[in-house]
């Protein structure tokens, strides 16, 4: 089992975050079992995409990279690094590129709901996002990628390129590429902005009251709690009755998600109770989850010097184990490199 997945970089990493993509990762890095790894990834060669300031590239990229490894990314279990440093992923793009077709990737849903009515103002590089999705997990043999469901269809796309390219340039009995398997993790919570529980929580919602940031101490979080917006009913004992009333579903989505049940089950401790008495509850819960979480984050965010050593020393890592499919694919194109 080889797991390999990325995550675009960006900075000011908030609950959302932790509880949507990167708990689930640490999940799976502690899942492993002997002759088993993971490989996690910063996206930073897909943000050149599209529009980006490259001061909040680099910002980002030390920020996601410090908050995977304050929220238990172990950069001695898990390889952890970022593309820009491993030209491979590059390299492989163009391989690949020979490989995909343009029908392909114009049937891919980001491309068009990214592009909109102007695809000709698009760069090429959003085009050709999901050829190097394709490299990402290609490269290291990926038997499996945790992803979201709106990234199923590029995966989909990664396999559809390896088994051509496999069918077009190497025997059956060598392939070059292994076909990696999405992995939907299955209750990946959505959180929401606790000012509005119809909008998710977002690092760029103007409001901080809106969002948990990984770095918050402990006053900020029950501040945060406290003032969070809910509606004047006592909590229902019942699932069905979270129905119209976000907020408190909100609410309760994030306790269960913490204390790792789900609702029903936080519906029975708090169901009858007012907000007087859950709100406090729930900013103890957040306070004894995240503040391992957000002092080593803020230690980290303080030694910059660190953060570029983990990177650089996965990075080393993961050129070494891209090296042989890369040649790989080289040579069965018939490309001369020794
Ligand atoms: N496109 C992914 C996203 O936006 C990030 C990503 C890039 C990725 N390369 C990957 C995810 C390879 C899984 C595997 O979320």
């Amino acid at each position: 089992m080889r797991v390999v997945s990325g995550i675009q970089p960006t900075g000011n990493l908030h609950l959302g975050n932790y509880l949507g993509a990167i708990r689930n990762w640490v999940r799976m890095q502690d899942a492993m079992e002997e002759g088993q790894e993971c490989f996690f990834f910063l996206a930073d060669l897909h943000a050149i995409s599209q529009p980006h300031d490259p001061a909040e590239l680099k910002r980002g990229t030390l920020e996601m990279a410090a908050a995977l490894v304050a929220c238990g990314i172990d950069p001695t279990r898990s390889t952890l690094f970022n593309q820009a440093q491993v030209p491979a992923h590059a390299e492989l793009q163009w391989l690949l590129n020979g490989t995909a077709r343009m029908g392909w990737l114009n049937r891919m849903t980001q491309w068009k709901d990214k592009a909109g009515k102007n695809r000709e103002g698009q760069s090429v590089a959003l085009f050709g996002y999901p050829v190097l999705q394709a490299a990402d997990v290609l490269l290291y043999q990926a038997t499996h990628v945790p992803v979201g469901e709106d990234q199923k269809q590029h995966l989909e796309l990664a396999r559809d390129i390896a088994q051509k390219f496999n069918n077009d340039f190497a025997s059956e009995d060598a392939p070059v590429f292994t076909l990696p398997e999405p992995t939907v993790p299955p209750q990946a919570a959505r959180i929401m902005s606790l000012r509005n529980g119809s909008a998710k929580m977002s690092k760029s919602d103007p409001s901080e009251m809106s969002r948990i940031a990984l770095v918050d101490d402990a006053d900020a979080i029950m501040k945060k709690v406290r003032k969070a917006k809910t509606d004047p009913e006592p909590l229902p004992s019942e699932e069905a009755g979270l129905e119209d009333r976000p907020e408190a579903l909100n609410l309760v989505t994030i306790y269960a998600a913490l204390s790792d049940t789900d609702a029903a089950s936080v519906l029975r401790d708090f169901g009858g109770e007012g907000f007087g008495k859950f709100k406090p509850a729930l900013g103890e819960l957040m306070i004894d989850k995240l503040s391992p979480i957000s002092q080593r984050l803020r230690e980290l965010l303080a030694d910059p010097e660190e953060i570029d050593a983990i990177l650089a020393r996965g990075a080393a890592k993961a050129r070494e184990s891209a090296a042989p499919t890369l040649t790989a694919a080289y040579q069965a194109l018939g490309l001369l490199r020794h």
